[in-house]
């Protein structure tokens, strides 16, 4: 039986981060290798302490070559299927943080064209706008403006066509057949199109005209696509990328499930006004018991609760206080009602400021793109 199934098009299920390392060859996050990472950051970010990004490839690999004094730059993206919400926000809040603590260029790859090919109800004009939103969302996160470059696929194809082609050549249809299960009667673009998310993995050794080691902060359904990128990027002269991987932020519905743009009520996006975001949330699933009397009595278990997930992956970063809303839980002090009119007042407060610098964005969005 498969209890769960994470492909870069599917996520379903309870996810197992254990077995999942074990699936997919990972490294685990040891505090070993954090402690090596604050030797450079002097504090560790909460993602990395409470292991919300939880296994890596080759992150060991990249801070010695960091320590040599080997530079890396980062790496990341987003698919432009729908509006943005709060769980994409977790791989970029990390990366603005690598960004600044190790003064890293960044590329920021949009893949208009992937969204085309994988959602038949998309039209290339829609992949726009949802592309333009999108990166408004990625800009309102603090990228260094200097430092950032987003790839736009289809708009900035005669860039990254050339350096397709030769991961092109290097991948047959078996390959990408075991990897993402395509079948005979997947569309060719789709068999394709991986080629296009390995490049940025080492356009700026491209660029540059010398090997730069590239990091991938990414949430860890892309994995695959970066398994094929270091099995070809050395036979094109490059250093594989090394990856951190992030958990999923849950769905409001329980935590079965990754929160999907394609059911509104599951997510907050970012765009929510202070009412949606309340009745989301006042809706969502809980791990509370069924009357106020027994939560009293015996408590709630915050393990199954997506609105503890919410604290423990963004809105809560003090670890003592989310200690104390997990243990007020378990004790049955704080009630479910209690409990989410805290969160919403979190969200709507961090939701009000995303949006300020979301709209102010519109006027430098083009100092994002390419040249
Ligand atoms: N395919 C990703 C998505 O659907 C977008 C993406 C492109 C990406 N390049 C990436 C994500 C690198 C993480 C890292 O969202």
């Amino acid at each position: 039986m498969v209890e769960f199934i994470v492909t870069p098009w599917e996520v379903k299920g309870k996810v197992d981060y254990k077995k999942l390392i074990e699936q997919f060859g990972l490294k685990e996050l040891t505090p070993e290798i954090l402690e090596k990472i604050k030797k450079y950051t002097k504090q560790l970010h909460f993602l990395l302490r409470r292991r919300i990004f939880f296994a890596h490839r080759d992150l060991d690999w990249l801070l010695a070559e960091f320590e040599k004094g080997n530079k890396f730059y980062l790496y990341t993206g987003r698919g432009p299927s729908g509006k943005t919400h709060i769980g994409h926000l977790i791989p970029w809040i990390l990366t603005k943080w690598l960004q600044d603590k190790f003064d890293a260029k960044l590329y920021f790859q949009m893949t208009n064209d992937e969204k085309f090919l994988f959602k038949r109800e998309l039209t290339l004009e829609k992949v726009d706008e949802f592309m333009y939103e999108n990166m408004l969302d990625v800009i309102a996160i603090g990228f260094n403006p200097r430092k950032t470059k987003i790839i736009r696929d289809i708009q900035d194809i005669s860039l990254l066509y050339p350096e397709a082609l030769k991961v092109a050549r290097h991948l047959t249809f078996s390959t990408v057949k075991a990897v993402f299960g395509f079948k005979e009667s997947s569309n060719v673009g789709q068999i394709f199109f991986t080629c296009l998310q390995s490049v940025p993995a080492f356009i700026e050794s491209v660029l540059r005209k010398r090997n730069v080691p590239c990091l991938i902060p990414l949430a860890v359904d892309q994995d695959p696509h970066f398994r094929i990128t270091r099995d070809v990027a050395p036979k094109l002269g490059y250093y594989k990328p090394a990856i951190v991987h992030s958990k999923f932020l849950p769905s409001l519905k329980g935590i079965g499930e990754k929160m999907s743009s394609s059911e509104p009520e599951t997510c907050v996006f970012t765009t929510d006004p202070p009412e949606q975001v309340e009745k989301k949330i006042m809706n969502a699933f809980t791990g509370g018991r069924d009357t106020a009397q027994e939560q009293r009595k015996y408590g709630g278990n915050p393990q199954i609760c997506p609105v503890y997930y919410y604290y423990l992956f963004f809105f809560e970063q003090d670890d003592k206080k989310l200690k104390e809303i997990e243990e007020s839980c378990k004790s049955g002090k704080t009630l479910c009602g209690e409990c989410k009119r805290m969160l919403i007042e979190k969200i709507n407060k961090f939701l009000k400021e995303h949006q300020r610098k979301r709209e102010k964005a519109r006027r430098i969005v083009n100092k994002f793109l390419l040249k």
